[in-house]
C-alpha cells in the first residue's frame, strides 16, 4: 500500500515532521510511505496554473500514484500552517490529484490540545470541491504537548501516543482497503 504523506511544517525540526517519519518507520511493512516535499513550491498564483512549476508537479505525480494520503501537520494561529494551504491550493488547480484520494489526518502541538483547532480547518478545507478527499472518518489524532513524547535521542517513545496510533493507522488501513 503506497501512501503520500504531507507534513505541514517546513521548519528542519518539526515535531509533526518526527511524526511523520516515525509513522514511515513503524509500519514500513504494510505501508510504503513517501514524504512530499512540499516547502519548495512557490506562493500559489493564477496566473501560472496552466504550467505548474516542477515542484508542484512532482508532487502531484506522487500522490496520483498513491493509494493514500497522509496529513501531519502543526497549529498555527488556530489554522493550518501556510504552507501547507498553498500547496492544498496547488493542488486543486493543477489536477486535483487528491480528490477521492482516502486521507488520514494527523497533528502534534506544543500546547495541550494537540492541533484540535487547525484539523477542524483542514478537514474543512478537504471538503471543497477542487480537493474533494475522502478522509477517514471518526479517526483523530491529536498529540498535544509533543515536546514532552519523545528520548534524548529524538525517538518517540510515549507508550500511550504509540499505541494511539497504531489504533488508528491500523484502522486507516482497513479503511482503505474497504474504500478503494
Ligand atoms: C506562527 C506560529 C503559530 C502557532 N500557533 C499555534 C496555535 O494556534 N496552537 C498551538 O497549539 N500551537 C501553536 N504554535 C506552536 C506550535 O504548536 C509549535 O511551534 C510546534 O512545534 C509546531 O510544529 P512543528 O514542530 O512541527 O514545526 C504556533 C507556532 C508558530 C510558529
Amino acid at each position: 500500500m503506497k501512501i503520500a504523506a504531507i507534513v505541514g511544517s517546513n521548519r528542519e525540526d518539526s515535531y509533526n515532521k518526527k511524526v511523520a517519519t516515525f509513522i514511515q518507520d513503524r509500519y514500513r511493512d504494510s505501508m510504503d510511505i513517501e514524504l512530499i516535499n512540499i516547502r519548495d513550491f512557490p506562493l500559489y498564483n493564477q496566473d501560472e496554473e496552466e504550467v505548474p512549476p516542477e515542484t508542484v508537479q512532482s508532487a502531484v505525480e506522487q500522490i496520483q500514484n498513491s493509494d493514500g494520503l497522509l496529513f501531519v501537520t502543526p497549529e498555527y494561529n488556530h489554522s493550518i500552517p501556510a504552507v501547507l494551504k498553498n500547496a492544498i491550493d496547488w493542488f486543486s488547480r493543477s489536477g486535483r490529484p487528491t480528490a477521492g484520494k482516502p486521507t488520514m489526518i494527523a497533528g502534534a502541538s506544543q500546547g495541550a490540545l494537540g492541533t484540535v483547532r487547525s484539523q477542524l480547518h483542514l478537514r474543512q478545507i478537504l471538503n471543497a470541491p477542487g480537493v474533494s478527499a475522502k478522509v477517514l472518518p471518526q479517526n483523530e489524532i491529536f498529540l498535544g504537548t509533543i515536546q514532552d513524547k519523545f528520548d534524548n535521542n529524538g525517538n518517540l517513545t510515549d507508550r500511550a501516543t504509540i499505541d494511539f496510533i497504531d489504533n488508528v493507522v491500523t484502522n486507516f488501513k482497513e479503511w482503505i482497503n474497504q474504500v478503494s
